[in-house]
Formats: structure tokens, C-alpha cells, sequence
């Protein structure tokens, strides 16, 4: 079974659908999903999910993106959401120097700051990084966010950078990129990254995998990144879904 690290089912795509979908999951071979949180507005929506579905996990946490009008009663906010026992992780927060759209002083801020709340709750964090992996991994080591560990999502960094992150605890995680034409980069981390250290993730409704790139992206198309994952590794597919499935398990302390 598939355990996709990294949905965002509160996105406004799944609003005409997003109960039928999750329905399906079960039957289609994806056994837990954990939802990232990217803005204070997505947190009742990840709540109501977590409440319905027995296999659904989620995090708090706000995006680098999204952090310009941020304040210290949002940090009480999302402490008193992380409450609830089905939040397993803080984040998705990190820093977006792609999109650039928020000053980054103050995504640097926010970054340090949810780390230390991450700290305080003692739970894991999952990580954005998008053109920014020096700074992401000064802030990590800066910050001691190795006291709590986690995930660098959606990983595009270098096999240097995958080697720091390691070094800190983290796990790291591919998603549909891995399946791109010009994935090299991809490529060459996941075949560094040992097995026991890599999840699988879809950052649905983003970046679906070949041959469904384009479309709006769900867990069960996720088979294609486990699929091409094995090729990388050289094992089987179902080899790949026990030990990422057990590593995000792991990772987010899900008995
Ligand atoms: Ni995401």
C-alpha cells in the first residue's frame, strides 16, 4: 500500500469532489495520506477530513508564500489546531526564493520561528524548499531542527545538499518531478538517498507524474513515482510501498 506524505485535499480543486475522491482511496491501493497545510485559512478543512477518514493525517503550518501578514496569535492558532491527535507535523514552511513573492527576511522569520514552535510541540516538520537550499539548510541547522526531525518535500536538491539533510535526520521525499523528461537532478538524488531514508509523496493537486502530467494530480496516480522509483533502485514496486510506507509511519510517529 501507498502512504502519499504530502496532499493538499483542502485546495480549492477538490471543492467540487473532494469526499467522492477520498471514498476511492482505500480501493485503490493508497492506505494513509498525510495533508500538508499551507495557509491558516486551510486548517477547519484538513480538520474535517482528519475527523472522517481513519486514514487521514494532517500537519499546520504556514508556507513561505503565504507568510507576509503572519502574526504571534497565528503561532497560538496553529499550537491549539497541532491539539487534535491526527496532526502529526508542522508545516509545509520553509523558504520560496522561485516565486520570490514574499520578502525574504520575512520568510527567513517565519521559517525560524515554526521551527521553534515545532520544537516546543515536539513534532516533526515538513519542509519547502524551492531555490533556496543554502539558506534552508543554515536555518535547519541554526534552528537544531535536527531535535525534532522530519521531511524536505518535494526534494530539487543537489546530492551534496541530500547528504546535509541526511546528516540532520531528515527524511526526503520524491514526488511526481521524479517522473519527469528532465528529472536528472531528481534522478541522481534518489539514487543516492538510501531506501529507508526516502518517502513518496503527490503535493496533489501539483506536479502529477507521467503520463498524466498536467492534470490535477491525486494519491492513487502515485503508483507511477513508486513505479519509477523501483527502477531507480532496482527492487520491486511492492518493496518500495512496504519500506516508504513504513518510513512515513516513522516519520510522522503513526503507530
Ligand atoms: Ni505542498
Amino acid at each position: 500500500m501507498l502512504f502519499d506524505s504530502h496532499a493538499h485535499y483542502d485546495d480549492a480543486r477538490f471543492d467540487e469532489d473532494r469526499f467522492e475522491l477520498l471514498d476511492t482511496m482505500s480501493a485503490n491501493n493508497v492506505g494513509l495520506i498525510m495533508n500538508a497545510c499551507a495557509a491558516m485559512s486551510d486548517i477547519d478543512t484538513i480538520l474535517e477530513m482528519c475527523g472522517r477518514y481513519p486514514f487521514f493525517y494532517g500537519s499546520v503550518g504556514v508556507h513561505p508564500s503565504d507568510c507576509a501578514q503572519l502574526c504571534e496569535a497565528d503561532m497560538q492558532t496553529l499550537a491549539k489546531a497541532a491539539e487534535n491527535p491526527k496532526i502529526k507535523a508542522i508545516g509545509e514552511i520553509g523558504l520560496d526564493y522561485y516565486y520570490d513573492d514574499v520578502p525574504r527576511d520575512l520568510q527567513k522569520k517565519w521559517f525560524a520561528r515554526q521551527l521553534e514552535l515545532a520544537k516546543e510541540l515536539k513534532l516533526p516538520v515538513i519542509v519547502h524548499d524551492r531555490d533556496a537550499h543554502q539558506d534552508t539548510v543554515d536555518i535547519l541547522k541554526n534552528s537544531g531542527a535536527a531535535e525534532v526531525g522530519g521531511v524536505l518535500h518535494c526534494f530539487s536538491g543537489s546530492v551534496e545538499m541530500a547528504r546535509q539533510v541526511l546528516d540532520l535526520g531528515f527524511y526526503i521525499a520524491f514526488g511526481g518531478t521524479l517522473t519527469f523528461k528532465n528529472a536528472r537532478k531528481a534522478v541522481e538524488a534518489a539514487e543516492f538517498v538510501p531506501l529507508d531514508r526516502i518517502l513518496l509523496e503527490t503535493d496533489s493537486p501539483y506536479l502529477a507524474p507521467v503520463p498524466e502530467r498536467g492534470k490535477r494530480n491525486n494519491s492513487i496516480l502515485m503508483r507511477y513515482v513508486a513505479e519509477k522509483l523501483a527502477e531507480i533502485k532496482g527492487v520491486s514496486v511492492e518493496k518500495i510501498e512496504d519500506i516508504t510506507f513504513n518510513n512515513a509511519k516513522k516519520c510522522f510517529g503513526i503507530e
